[in-house]
């Protein structure tokens, strides 16, 4: 394993806020970055903006502002967003900051010197809102372009083209002999089919006439670069590639390269098409292909989350309605990764209330109230039992369970390994009945023994939600009086003496409607 992790998220577009979907790619790539960061590794967590294109302009005419001051005010509401829920970046990636338009420039200049451009000329049908020429295949049944493209106009224009198709041999090896480019591997047959129905050279400008809202191409002044083929590179400009400080680019290198986790409609084409075949094309090496973490879709009642559809549940007003670390928890706990879920604000309060309030919150409030009422508030004693050390026993083994789980990112899985801590826990307290054990001083070595045992599992319990919920993880750290534990070394024998602090709710039920 080596000590550098750098994770990225796909940049969202700043045409409209943040939606439930976008929350949930950050939140997951967190929970992933601080995952790796207590595994002691040097994390670079990049996340962003995606700023330029027809759509931001389009938004900003209608507001009758700039479109730097529209994509502006945007990001704002993702960056709120993002620290109300605690999204630990190192950097921050708007494809507007001059460090990315330098090096965007500069990979063109070099693609274009090598030979990989070309311009030729183009007409056909071309959807606004994808901003793509359309081709036949693009037809629905009846022959028509279906209303998902909005409108279609017909053109005719001069492009900057980049060599795709040339390089589909090589992608086509690439992926066959990496099955782990992309996670999970079933979406390996769906990339392969991708790549085997071919395709077209990627027209990589657009003329200035129709856009403005672009970086400029630095060897024709007429045109504007395609909003993916500059939003990608953003993966590479805000980790140090090409930058202007010589011991940046070198770090760059060291850090490289990076687990990309994106949505599936971005997978093919820009994510496992375009891209690879970009980086192949600035000569990156077969070994410094990036992964891709690709996951599923949150929809509303079966169908896609659109403000059009009237759906779209603001994460904005959720996170303040039943605070930010209900909505990371359940972000990451109803869903696996890699498929579709669907989002219930019923399931998020039930899971809430079920899980943390009453099954960790609670574990954790009787124990250490236990703690204080029959041993003064102080485990000494590391004498053993057999109930007891069965318990530990599988604790240690969940732990285990759940490191796994944590390092193939199915989180959903983790989580459940630390409520049955929990679960087992609660059910052990009901078969030990302390409070029967502390009315006979015969049993002392024994009650010790089930609160050491007890006290144990919520320490492994606040240890593990760590990266899922670093405040209540913090919180309970803080009550049990006691340090984390190595993620790295992973002894998972509970500090003694233990001198327990005083209880205090860490998860707070939520009432409300939707709990009836
Ligand atoms: N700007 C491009 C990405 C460029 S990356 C070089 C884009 N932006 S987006 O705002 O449309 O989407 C951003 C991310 O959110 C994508 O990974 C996308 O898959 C994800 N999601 C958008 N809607 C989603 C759901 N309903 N559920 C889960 N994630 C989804 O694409």
């Amino acid at each position: 394993m080596t000590s550098q992790f750098t994770i990225t998220t796909a940049i969202d577009y700043t045409n409209a806020g943040p939606h439930i979907g976008h929350a949930y790619e950050k939140i997951l790539a967190d929970v992933i970055a601080r995952f790796q960061r207590l595994r002691q590794r040097e994390v670079l967590f990049i996340t962003g903006v995606d700023q330029h294109g027809q759509k931001v302009k389009q938004a900003a005419e209608k507001q009758g502002i700039s479109s730097q001051e529209f994509a502006d005010s945007v990001t704002l509401k993702f960056t709120a967003l993002w620290d109300a829920l605690e999204i630990s970046y190192e950097r921050w990636a708007a494809t507007t900051d001059p460090i990315h338009k330098r090096v965007v420039s500069k990979i063109l200049q070099r693609l274009y010197e090598a030979g990989d451009l070309y311009k030729s000329t183009h007409s056909g049908f071309y959807s606004i809102r994808q901003e793509q020429f359309l081709t036949d295949k693009d037809r629905n049944e009846a022959g028509d372009f279906g209303p998902e493209w909005g409108e279609v106009i017909f053109l005719e224009e001069d492009n900057w083209y980049f060599r795709l198709t040339s390089h589909l041999p090589w992608l086509l090896r690439f992926v066959e002999r990496h099955p782990e480019f992309v996670l999970p591997g079933f979406r390996q047959a769906e990339l392969i089919n991708a790549i085997q129905r071919g395709g077209q050279d990627l027209c990589i400008s657009r003329p200035k006439s129709r856009l403005s809202w672009g970086i400029e191409l630095p060897f024709d002044s007429e045109f504007v670069t395609y909003v993916w083929f500059d939003a990608l590179i953003n993966y590479i400009s805000f980790a140090g590639y090409l930058a202007d400080d010589p011991q940046e680019e070198k770090k760059f290198w060291d850090r490289w390269p990076a687990l990309h986790v994106i949505g599936k409609d971005i997978m093919v084409p820009a994510h496992a098409i375009y891209w690879p075949i970009m980086l192949h094309a600035m000569a990156f090496s077969d070994e410094q292909i990036p992964r891709l973490l690709v996951h599923g879709w949150w929809n509303c009642k079966g169908m896609k989350v659109s403000k059009s559809l009237g759906n779209a549940v603001d994460p904005v007003q959720l996170a303040s309605q039943y605070g930010s670390s209900a909505l990371r928890y359940y972000f990451v706990r109803d869903i696996a990764t890699g498929q579709d879920a669907d989002f219930s604000e019923e399931r998020l309060v039930m899971l809430y209330n079920s899980e943390l309030a009453n099954g960790v919150g609670n574990l954790l409030n009787r124990v250490l109230n236990m703690t204080h009422r029959y041993l003064g508030g102080t485990i000494r004693s590391e004498c053993e039992f057999p109930e007891g050390n069965t318990l530990a026993r599988e604790n240690r083994s969940l732990v285990e369970q759940y490191f796994t789980y944590m390092e193939a990112f199915e989180i959903n899985l983790a989580i459940e390994t630390i409520n049955k801590i929990a679960t087992h826990s609660n059910a052990f307290i009901e078969k030990c009945a302390p409070w029967l054990l502390a009315k006979d001083p015969a049993q002392k070595e024994r009650l010790e023994n089930v609160l050491r045992v007890l006290c144990e599992s919520v320490w492994l319990i606040a240890n593990l939600l760590a990266p899922i919920l670093p405040r209540e993880s913090a919180a309970m750290l803080r009550q049990l009086n006691t340090k984390p534990f190595s993620f790295t070394e992973r002894n998972m024998f509970l500090p003694l003496p233990l001198e327990v602090g005083q209880p205090t709710p860490v998860f707070p039920r939520i009432e409300s409607e939707k709990s009836n």
